[in-house]
């Protein structure tokens, strides 16, 4: 009887408090906090075949008068369908803009960059600054800077986007401005303002424009990187992150992004940490274990290593080097005291 009395006074007092926007600890169900971060992100590989193949339809189908752009999103099967996001902080997506065409002018709170995968001599402008783009290129479109997208080659071109759009909009900060005009004018190019660095840096002079990364600078960087032993990450290979010139920090506040490389036949040993990473697979065929599972990838593939899963790369070629872009959250964590790694 006492059991029966006891709990009906819980679901009562349950019921009462609902209704004054109140509600006890104890309905959790949990008896602790766990152990270690969890996360519904789960493990996840997209083909190139199937991305590239819902681009090409979209092609036929959505112009960019239809829509502001002809974007695929990748879609992490442990988040919200409706949200339609890769990882809870990260978006990664690829956009497709065939000759001719213009996707308009906008600029957002939403941080973005772009990796180029495909194509050649489109450009992307940044607050007035043409960036004309080849594959490998790195453009950053951060927060609130004015960005629109013109092709005026003979190939359609194809690039990665990412964006910190779950994150900002777990912030409740989402917001999108349309420039005027279809067009912003361009004032520069990115080739000038590359130019221009080296000597900035010299003599202290702030560097607030910084918006292009040329793979032709990127590839030699990491290619001299991987001709030292020492240099070798034992989790990620030979490591290059794209660093803020103006204060040699992240790539973005909210991104960090960087290249590895994977020599013939390398094996790294598993790590994990609380960071999530978005991988795009730009050159080589691999492997990557996370977790109990294992995905084999090769060019043009993209998958996602969520928090605190154990993993580790494989190079399945004997002969080639295999390259992979990535984009991490890790700035996020640090900022918050919350980021760790441990070796498993
Ligand atoms: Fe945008
Ligand atoms: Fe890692």
């Amino acid at each position: 009887m006492d059991q029966v009395a006891r709990i009906d006074s819980v679901a009562l007092l349950d019921h009462d408090m609902a209704e004054k926007n109140l509600s006890g600890y104890w309905r959790l169900g949990m008896e602790g906090l766990p152990p270690h971060p969890m996360t519904s992100v789960e493990p996840c590989l997209w083909k190139w075949a199937d991305v590239h193949e819902s681009l090409v339809r979209a092609g036929e189908v959505i112009s960019l008068e239809d829509s502001e752009r002809r974007v695929v999103r990748l879609v992490n099967p442990g988040l919200n369908p409706e949200q339609a996001f890769a990882t809870h902080t990260i978006q990664i997506s690829f956009q497709y803009v065939k000759p001719g065409e213009n996707a308009r002018a906008h600029r957002h709170t939403p941080a973005a960059l772009r990796f180029v995968v495909q194509g050649n001599g489109a450009y992307t402008t940044v607050n007035g600054q043409q960036c004309v783009m080849e594959p490998g290129d790195l453009i950053l479109t951060p927060k609130l800077t004015w960005h629109d997208h013109s092709n005026e080659s003979r190939e359609p071109m194809l690039w990665l986007d990412g964006l910190d759009f779950p994150l900002v909009q777990a912030l409740h900060q989402v917001m999108q401005e349309r420039y005027p005009e279809r067009r912003q004018p361009i004032e520069k190019s990115s080739e000038k303002v590359r130019d221009r660095l080296g000597a900035s840096l010299c003599h202290g002079i702030p560097v607030t424009e910084f918006f292009h990364y040329k793979w032709r600078d990127t590839e030699p960087m990491l290619r001299a990187l991987a001709q030292s032993p020492t240099a070798r990450d034992r989790f990620d290979g030979y490591r290059l992150e794209y660093r803020n010139p103006q204060t040699g920090g992240p790539t973005m506040p909210t991104i960090q992004c960087a290249v590895q490389l994977l020599t013939p036949a390398d094996q790294t040993e598993a790590h994990r940490h609380t960071s999530t990473v978005i991988y795009h697979v730009f050159r080589g065929e691999g492997a990557t274990e996370i977790g109990e599972r294992r995905f084999d990838w090769q060019q043009g593939d993209s998958f996602v290593v969520p928090l605190w899963y154990a993993h580790r790369h494989l190079n399945r070629s004997s002969s080639d080097a295999a390259i992979l872009f990535s984009m991490s959250d890790v700035p996020v964590l640090r900022a918050l005291d919350l980021y760790r790694e441990e070796a498993c």
